[in-house]
């Protein structure tokens, strides 16, 4: 074998990189199929096909020879772009080499079967069939701890799967300001008995026509239908397939309007991120998103900071009121009332922008405690259902509304977190925004997306992971993740809502 530079070396990992990238689009375009139009009993050897090509990759890029490269490759003079992508590549590999074959395969296939027995648990309202293979699924995740390693204790080796380089203490700090902010502002609104109006957003909404104004929205807001697609799936998602193909669904329910509207903006804002990432670095960590706590931030930004503003629905809801022409006697501010409306609840995904962090920092701080040997699944359920009370005031009253609720802790731990980092960072922008470019509202009530969007092109998406993602947060906004901007940014809101009657 010729012997080659380390120019050359970087030059056959972006080769790779690139080759294994398009490989795993096919991935991409699978699963999306998957979970839109394909036929219900193809599910079996659809995974089947995911499998074999997930196991290709995983294999291409465990060689040693990759090993070799990246060795050869560090030893060049690098400018910034090639030293990020070979941080992430060499840190990918390293890890994906320490994690023996044989734990790997453990986890995708107990996941599997946990998944579906997770949801005959819900639907039986009956923890007690999931929690073996929730007691599998944390051995599992506690071992990968361990063969991975962490900073200060084992939680930390699963929350940099996610939000690389973060550690559980630094986000305990962080939820510790915004719990107790969030519930001074909790009591404040049960003193005041708000009515939000909810009323408003019931009654009989045709799909069709949901459809089309989800359509419209995203026309006029700048999302390019020559580049992606609205689909309908019970669980909203947006995916990028290549680049100029990023497609999103979001979920029509008759009988409510709100959650077609703000499930297309959320996920409007994840496509946003990938449709603007660069297209010259594609198929490299630099031409990739950096992070799920940047990429929720996104989401969260278009989705509420955006799309639950009066200033948006100053411009929308005269043509809101033409397809939907119930809405004709209800007061623009009403709407906004009802559209904001804060009511804690036992489920995380009908949840507030205010409680919906609270949701969160509960499942943060059990799965803590659980991966760090704290408490064991045994008791996981007591612990949920205390602290709960403790947060809500109030106690589930079943599993599905309490511990059963969500689908993640049937493969991961760790993930959580990252929802409300991304609303913690959603804020953080848009405080510099409103800095940099003016009042953002005034943007809006113009219909001038495309400002704000450039804005965040420039900024957060060009950028993939040539940061990672703290010093993004503190490159764009002069300083890391500070729960500050989120709490002014709902205290001013409450104070807005609560003086509309
Ligand atoms: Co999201």
């Amino acid at each position: 074998m010729t012997i080659l530079t380390p120019q050359e070396s970087y030059k056959e990992l972006v080769k790779l990189s690139k080759k294994l990238t398009y490989i795993s689009s096919l991935i991409a375009i699978s699963g999306w199929d998957e979970r839109t139009y394909m036929p219900k009993d193809g599910f079996k050897h659809r995974a089947e096909v995911h499998a074999i090509i997930g196991e290709y990759i995983y294999e291409e890029w465990t060689k040693d020879y990759v090993g070799e490269l990246i060795e050869k490759a560090k030893q060049g003079e690098l400018d910034e772009i090639q030293k990020a992508n070979l941080y992430w590549w060499e840190k990918k590999y390293k890890e994906q080499k320490k994690i023996p074959k044989e734990l790997l395969i453990r986890h995708i296939k107990t996941s599997t079967l946990a998944y579906h027995v997770w949801k005959e648990a819900r639907e039986k309202d009956n923890f007690e069939l999931f929690k073996p293979y929730l007691k599998e699924i944390v051995e599992i995740l506690r071992e990968e701890a361990q063969i991975l390693g962490y900073k200060n204790e084992p939680y930390d080796a699963l929350i940099d799967k996610y939000e690389p380089e973060m550690t559980a203490q630094e986000i305990a700090n962080i939820f510790q300001q915004l719990k107790s902010e969030t519930l001074r502002l909790l009591n404040r609104i049960r003193n005041e008995n708000k009515d939000f109006k909810s009323y408003v957003l019931k009654g009989n909404f045709d799909k069709e026509k949901q459809k089309e104004f989800c359509k419209f929205l995203l026309e006029k807001i700048g999302y390019d239908f020559n580049k992606g697609r609205l689909d309908e799936t019970a669980h909203p998602f947006a995916t990028r397939i290549l680049p100029n193909d990023v497609r999103i669904t979001t979920r029509f329910y008759e009988d409510n309007i709100s959650s077609s509207i703000f499930g297309t903006l959320h996920e409007m804002g994840h496509a946003f991120y990938e449709m603007g990432l660069s297209e010259d670095h594609f198929g490299t960590p630099v031409g990739e998103s950096v992070s799920l706590g940047i990429h929720e931030s996104q989401s969260r930004f278009w989705e509420n900071f955006i799309g639950r503003s009066l200033a948006f629905w100053e411009v929308f809801y005269d043509s809101m009121k033409k397809f939907f022409p119930q809405f004709e006697n209800v007061k623009l501010e009403h709407f906004y009332l009802a559209i904001n409306e804060i009511r804690p609840s036992y489920i995380r995904v009908e949840s507030d922008e205010l409680t919906y962090n609270l949701h969160i920092i509960l499942r943060f701080e059990l799965e803590r405690d659980v991966i760090n040997k704290k408490i064991e699944v045994d008791d996981l359920k007591d612990a949920w259902n205390d602290k709960f009370e403790k947060l809500f005031g109030f106690r589930p009253r079943s599993d599905k509304e309490g511990i059963l609720q969500d689908v993640h802790w049937s493969s991961e731990m760790g993930y959580f977190p990252t929802y409300t980092l991304g609303n913690l960072n959603a804020a953080q922008f848009f405080h510099k925004i409103n800095n940099e470019l003016g009042n953002i509202y005034e943007l809006v009530r113009k219909s001038d997306f495309k400002t704000i969007y450039n804005w965040l092109k420039d900024n957060i998406y060009q950028k993939g992971s040539l940061y990672k993602p703290q010093e993004l947060v503190q490159i764009v906004t002069g300083e890391k993740t500070n729960p500050k901007y989120l709490i002014n940014y709902l205290e001013n809101k409450i104070e807005n809502l609560l003086n509309i009657y």
